[in-house]
């Protein structure tokens, strides 16, 4: 059996497909692989693994029907047509649950970063702006003790609200789609409107899936419904915030700061003006990426890919 890699994995899960004499074929450039060179590249596979964000479209699927399996190297699976998928009868799998604690705490992460003006002060000393000590000016803010706001709190939401909670004493208050009961009786969240999550929040997290629904959800009119001295973080999907509309925000102080692990588009352009700003923190879709996850991650896909290529139901299916 023949697998295409669009990337790098764990090599614990290479020696492992292996191990099964799957015959590997690996992208191994340094830029993304195209659509065309995709398809190209599943034509003669029986697998195929998705490493970044490769568009499982309607195209890519009609192509490549005669695959017995494709497996994710994400959670997140708005890449995939998943209708095509399903009319094609191809199982498509992702990696579940794996992640949760290291998005978590990527989102804590530049939650303090952007408190405290880490990455900016960082660049003033590589910029060689570090001149003397100043006492009142680029000053940070402090969380404890204030409101967390959580849109979207599954499972990686609800790492970041239990981090918050113990770090800072942060009341937590949600907004999803249904209660997380849960979340209330380990937290006592108090499950709140959009509109109030909005007014609410002294942090505001994001970890929804990007769907029809949250595509764009926060324009300038929603961050104009938040407080003056809010942070929004974003480590779910870039397509979620209008990144337009978050940067006047954050230029016309409508609101005081921003995190970002994920952008729109991806990569963000090295003179994008977020990362200019004093209380602005980015990074490259970090979230899952620690040793650990990376490596349970590669597990599910090893799991996926081989119950796939043997006909059986893959055990982290999307649909
Ligand atoms: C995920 O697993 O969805 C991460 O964001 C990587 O794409």
């Amino acid at each position: 059996m023949k697998v295409f890699i669009s990337g790098k994995i764990a090599p614990d899960a290479l020696q492992k497909l292996e191990d099964h004499h799957i015959q590997i074929t690996q992208w191994k450039e340094t830029r993304q692989i195209t659509p065309k060179e995709l398809i190209e590249a599943c034509k003669d596979q029986d697998g195929f693994i998705s490493v970044g964000p490769n568009k499982i479209n309607a195209d890519f699927l009609n192509a490549s029907k005669h695959l017995k399996v494709i497996a994710l190297h994400s959670v997140g699976f708005d890449q995939v047509d998943v209708e095509t998928a399903k009319k094609l009868n191809l199982p498509v799998g992702n990696t579940p649950g794996v992640l949760s604690a290291a998005t978590g705490e990527t989102a804590f992460l530049l939650m303090i970063a952007v408190s405290r003006k880490a990455f900016f002060s960082y660049r003033k000393i590589i910029d060689g702006k570090w001149e003397k000590y100043e006492p009142a000016t680029e000053l940070g803010i402090e969380i404890s003790g204030k409101t967390l706001g959580v849109f979207g709190l599954g499972k990686i939401g609800l790492e970041m609200a239990k981090k918050c909670k113990a770090a800072y004493g942060m009341q937590v208050i949600y907004h999803n789609r249904s209660r997380n009961e849960d979340a209330e009786k380990e937290l006592d969240a108090k499950y709140v409107s959009f509109d109030e999550l909005l007014e609410q929040s002294d942090v505001l997290t994001v970890h929804t899936a990007l769907t029809d629904e949250t595509k764009g959800k926060f324009s300038i009119d929603v961050f104009k419904k938040m407080k003056p001295n809010a942070i929004f973080i974003n480590t779910a999907r870039g397509g979620i915030h209008n990144e337009k509309d978050l940067t006047q925000a954050l230029e016309e102080k409508i609101i005081w700061g921003a995190g970002l692990d994920v952008t729109n588009p991806e990569p963000m352009g090295k003179n994008n003006p977020l990362l200019f700003m004093e209380s602005v923190a980015v990074l490259p879709h970090i979230g899952s990426a620690t040793e650990e996850t990376r490596a349970a991650m590669a597990e599910l896909i090893v799991e996926n890919i081989l119950a796939g290529l043997k006909g059986e139901q893959i055990p982290y299916p999307i649909y």
